[in-house]
C-alpha cells in the first residue's frame, strides 16, 4: 500500500517525479511507508504477498539462523529498496542474483538488486541471516523475550526486526509459512495451522502456515518446552494451544482460561459474525512479560495474566482482536482505537453475559473513576500519539466511546455496525475516519460531534456515555 510520504527524502523523490516519466531513472524506495507516528516503519516502493521463513533455533545459546524468502511486487520503478531487520545478514538475492546490501540506522537494510525493478515486477527476495535476538537492542528496547527454555517474539508495534526481515507496517499484509527446527524435547509455536512436524538426528522441525493476510507484528514465534494441546471446533477448525511446562502455580488458571478459546470465539461470532481465520488457539510461554498480544489466530498470553486465577476476559480481549485489529487492520498506528476500544468493549459485553456487571455499568464506572483533572482525559483515543498508543485511556475511554455510540444510535443499529464492520473490511485495512463514516451510513445519524467529543478532545466529556445523557 502506498502512502503520502512526509520524510525529507520524499521531497527529493517527488522532485524526480516532476521529470517526464520516460526520462525518469528508477529511484530508491523510501525507508518508511510514511506513518506519522513511526516515519521509518515499513518501506516504500513494494508490497509483500508472502513470507517463507525457514529457521533453526538453539535455546541454549539463543542462536537463530535461517533463510527468509519474500515474494514481493514493485509498486514503482526501484533502483533500491529497504527491509526492516536487526539481525546479521550474510547474503541477499533478488530474483536469483546476488544483491548489494548495507545496514542503515538501527533496523534498516538497504538492498540494491543487480538489476533495477520496474513498477509491477515480481521480486523473489532471499535473505540468509543469523543472530542472537536477545542481544539486539534497538532504540533502547528489545521485543524478543528470552525465557529459561528459549525465546518469544511478540510485541506491538514492532516485533519482526528480531526474527525476520520485512516490510514492517500493518498496511502491507501477507500470508506466512514459518518452519522452525529446534532440539528434540523443545517445541516451536507460530500462527495458523501446524502442517507437519518431523524429527531427525535430535532436531524436530515444526511447519506452520498462516493463510489469511497477516500484519508483520501479528506474526509470532515461541520456542520452549511446551505442552501442545490439539482439538477441533464443531465446524472443524483446528484448535491448537501451547502451555509452557514450567508455568508452576499458574498452570491451572492458564488452562482454565485458554482452553475456553473455542467457546469464547463462538460467543464472539454472535456479535462480530463468522470467525475470520482457519485455525485458533493461544499460547503461554514461561516469560516474565506482563502483557498479552493478539498474534493472529494464536494470541500470546503472559503467565501474569493468570496470576489471580482464571482470566477469560483476557481471552475475550485477544480473540475480539482477531476481527478488530487482525482481519481488519489499522491503516496507520494512530488508528489504534479501532483495535483497543472494541477489544475492551467486548470484555464489557462478556462481563454482562457472565452476570458480572453490564457494559453500561462498566462504562459509567470507568467514567466516574477518572476525575476531570486527571491526565487520563488528556489522551485522545482517536489520536493518542506514539507514546500513549497503549495508554489506559485508549482502552477505557475508547470503550466508553463505543458505549456512547451505542446509546446514540440504539441497539439495533449498534449491533448491525459491530457485525457489519469486520465483513466490510475483512482481510484489509481501515482507519478511524472509515469507521465513523460507516457508522453514520448504517445508523443514518450524523455522528461527527459524538466522535469528536469522545475520541478527539483532550478533556473529559460533559456527560457520561449513559443513555440518559445521549444527545
Ligand atoms: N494489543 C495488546 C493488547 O491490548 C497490547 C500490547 C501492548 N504492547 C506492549 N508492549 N505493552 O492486548
Ligand atoms: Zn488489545
Amino acid at each position: 500500500m502506498r502512502h503520502r510520504m512526509i520524510i525529507p527524502g520524499a521531497v527529493a523523490a517527488s522532485l524526480l517525479l516532476a521529470v517526464p516519466a520516460s526520462a525518469a531513472e528508477p529511484s530508491p524506495g523510501t525507508p518508511g511507508v510514511g506513518d506519522p507516528y513511526y516515519p521509518e516503519y515499513g518501506n516504500g516502493g513494494y508490497d509483500v504477498s508472502h513470507y517463507d521463513l525457514r529457521l533453526t533455533y538453539q535455546p541454549k545459546t539463543d542462536a537463530l539462523q535461517g533463510t527468509a524468502t519474500l515474494l514481493a511486487t514493485a509498486t514503482q520503478d526501484l533502483s533500491r529498496f529497504n527491509l526492516d531487520f536487526a539481525l546479521d545478514v550474510s547474503e541477499i538475492r533478488v530474483n536469483g542474483k546476488k544483491a548489494k546490501f548495507a545496514t542503515s540506522g538501527a533496523h534498516e537494510l538497504e538492498v540494491t538488486p543487480a538489476k533495477p525493478l520496474a513498477k509491477g515486477d515480481k521480486a523473489t527476495v532471499v535473505v540468509r541471516y543469523k543472530g542472537v535476538p536477545s542481544k539486539v537492542v534497538v532504540n533502547g528496547f528489545t521485543s524478543w523475550h528470552r525465557t529459561p527454555d528459549g525465546g518469544v517474539a511478540a510485541n506491538e508495534p514492532e516485533a519482526a526486526w528480531w526474527w525476520f526481515p520485512s516490510n514492517d507496517h500493518p498496511s502491507d499484509k501477507a500470508s506466512y509459512d514459518v518452519s522452525v527446527s529446534v532440539p528434540d524435547g523443545t517445541q516451536a509455536i507460530s500462527n495458523g495451522t501446524l502442517q507437519s512436524q518431523t524429527s531427525r538426528a535430535g532436531w524436530t522441525r515444526y511447519n506452520w502456515r498462516s493463510r489469511a493476510p497477516q500484519a508483520t507484528y501479528l506474526a509470532t514465534l515461541a520456542v520452549g518446552r511446551f505442552d501442545i494441546t490439539k482439538d477441533r471446533t464443531d465446524s472443524g477448525l483446528p484448535v491448537i494451544n501451547a502451555y509452557s511446562k514450567d508455568l508452576g502455580e499458574h498452570d491451572g488458571a492458564a488452562r482454565a482460561s485458554v482452553e475456553r478459546t473455542a467457546e469464547i470465539t463462538e460467543w464472539l461470532e454472535g456479535y462480530f459474525g463468522k470467525y475470520p481465520f482457519d485455525a485458533m488457539g493461544g499460547y503461554v510461554p514461561n516469560t516474565d512479560t506482563t502483557y498479552a498480544l493478539e498474534t493472529q489466530t494464536r494470541p500470546f498470553y503472559s503467565p501474569d495474566d493468570f496470576a489471580d486465577g482464571s482470566n477469560t476476559s483476557v481471552v475475550v480481549h485477544e480473540m475480539a482482536h482477531q476481527w478488530y485489529g487482525d482481519s481488519v487492520s489499522l491503516k496507520g498506528w494512530k488508528d489504534i482505537w479501532i483495535n483497543e476500544g472494541f477489544a475492551r468493549y467486548s470484555q464489557w459485553l462478556w462481563s454482562e453475559d457472565q452476570g458480572e456487571g453490564t457494559a453500561q455499568e462498566l462504562a459509567d464506572y470507568a467514567y466516574a473513576s477518572h476525575p476531570a483533572n486527571e491526565s487520563f482525559w488528556k489522551v485522545k483515543p482517536g489520536d493518542p500519539g506514539p507514546d500513549n498508543q497503549f495508554h489506559r485511556a485508549v482502552y477505557d475511554r475508547g470503550a466508553m466511546a463505543v458505549q456512547a455510540l451505542r446509546n446514540k444510535v440504539g441497539d439495533k443499529a449498534f449491533f448491525k455496525i459491530l457485525k457489519g464492520w469486520p465483513q466490510q473490511h475483512a482481510g484489509g485495512n481501515a482507519n478511524v475516519g472509515d469507521f465513523t463514516a460507516y457508522a453514520e451510513k448504517v445508523s443514518g445519524k450524523p455522528l461527527a460531534s459524538l466522535f469528536d467529543t469522545w475520541l478527539f478532545q483532550p478533556t473529559k466529556p460533559e456527560a457520561p456515555a449513559g443513555p440518559r445523557f445521549a444527545g
